[in-house]
């Protein structure tokens, strides 16, 4: 079934970035893309929907975030969450004419996508909101200590 198999996006504590809004979006988007990953063929629709409902949502926080507080160098996070919606869409058409596999790519490229989107885009937004509307940089409390280093873990504790 899945050649996505061993490549499903789990979450952990490596993905939270200290805006709690957009860290419990973040569980969401990870929570619905899964269950695409998971899904039969027949249930693959309805996961798919239920993903665009998501990224809709989730999406449009985030530009508006960015659009309402003036976030400096927004459009290539607002076009990079664009070509993803637009993607999504296509995908979406293809799947209604029984394409069950180029939905199964999809998740799999939004699973390998997601981390690095985060790490680089989000991560810089949730660090600005959290000095927009807390005042100060975003703390994050992480079970998984032993867990590798990211590159946003080396930009925080270099701004510190
Ligand atoms: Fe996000
Ligand atoms: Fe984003």
């Amino acid at each position: 079934m899945a050649e996505a198999g061993d490549e499903t996006l789990a979450w952990h504590d490596g993905l939270l970035l200290g805006y709690g809004p957009m860290d419990g979006v973040h569980q969401e988007f990870v929570q619905c893309l899964s269950a695409l990953q998971q899904a039969a063929d027949a249930d693959l629709p309805a996961a798919l929907d239920a993903l665009e409902a998501h990224v809709l949502a989730h999406f449009g926080e985030e530009d508006r975030w960015m659009e309402e507080t003036g976030f400096p160098a927004r459009e290539c996070h607002v076009n990079e969450h664009a070509a993803v919606l637009a993607s999504l869409r296509g995908v979406k058409q293809r799947l209604a004419q029984g394409d069950a596999a180029v939905c199964r790519r999809l998740a799999l490229e939004l699973a390998r996508w997601f981390p690095g989107h985060a790490d680089y885009l989000d991560s810089a937004l949730a660090h600005w909101m959290c000095k927009q509307r807390l005042g100060g940089k975003p703390v994050v409390v992480r079970r998984d200590i032993g867990r590798r280093r990211t590159p946003s873990d080396n930009a925080r504790s270099l701004d510190r």
